[in-house]
């Protein structure tokens, strides 16, 4: 049984890519039935065209948060949607979707939660001055960037690293632990994320001199 997936983006998409070519194997558990984008302009609206998924664009448009999320909702609804991945989704979600959704909606966040919630992890990393940063899958709660954690990667923050270099570093892992988390979640098996959790550390090496 694949479960109908959808993933909600603003933006460049690349976790949304990295889902639909995970999802592009008849064995994942989890097929990609729609991309839903809230802005018009988001460039990763037509890397899901090219890779031959259903679009839909519900912008805001000056509507209320709960009018705005209940066409979201609908439509989720209509097209018989089991999961809901976050991908670069850039609004903060009212307790309304986050309880329809309860435990069938995943993010992912560019830190190893609960360190850096919210926005610039990857330039808060480098001020706080941490040796490892990385990125999280997890589960959707009323809390920002909360929710219990199904996947975590780790990798060393380099003594040259700016924001940017370190986000690139971050975002392999993104791209690798997203599909993982997915294929846990559709799959059952976490069902109980405490207890199933999957730590992933890809023992990244060191450069020579580092
Ligand atoms: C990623 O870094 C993700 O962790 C964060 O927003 C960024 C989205 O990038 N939530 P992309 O649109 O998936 O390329």
């Amino acid at each position: 049984m694949r479960h109908r997936t959808a993933i909600l983006i603003s933006g460049r998409g690349s976790n949304m890519l990295a889902l639909i070519s995970a999802a592009a194997d008849p064995a994942f558990p989890a097929e990609i039935a729609l991309v839903l984008s809230n802005r018009v302009s988001a460039p990763g609206l037509a890397l899901a065209v090219k890779a031959g998924i259903p679009t839909a664009i519900i912008e805001r448009n000056g509507a209320t948060r709960e009018c705005h999320e209940a066409a979201i909702d609908g439509i989720l609804r209509r097209q018989e949607i089991a999961f809901v991945c976050l991908a670069g989704y850039m609004r903060v979600l009212s307790p309304f979707l986050v309880q329809r959704w309860e435990r069938r909606m995943l993010n992912i966040h560019p830190s190893l939660l609960p360190a850096f919630p919210g926005l610039d992890t990857h330039a808060r990393a480098l001020a706080a001055g941490v040796k490892l940063h990385g990125c999280t899958v997890h589960l959707v709660s009323e809390e920002l960037d909360d929710g219990p954690i199904i996947a975590q990667a780790a990798v060393p923050v380099l003594p040259d690293d700016t924001p940017e270099t370190l986000a690139t570093r971050v975002l392999t892992q993104e791209h690798r632990i997203y599909p993982l988390a997915l294929r846990l979640v559709a799959g059952g098996s976490a069902a109980h994320p405490g207890a199933d959790a999957a730590l992933l550390n890809p023992l990244p090496t060191a450069r020579p001199g580092s």
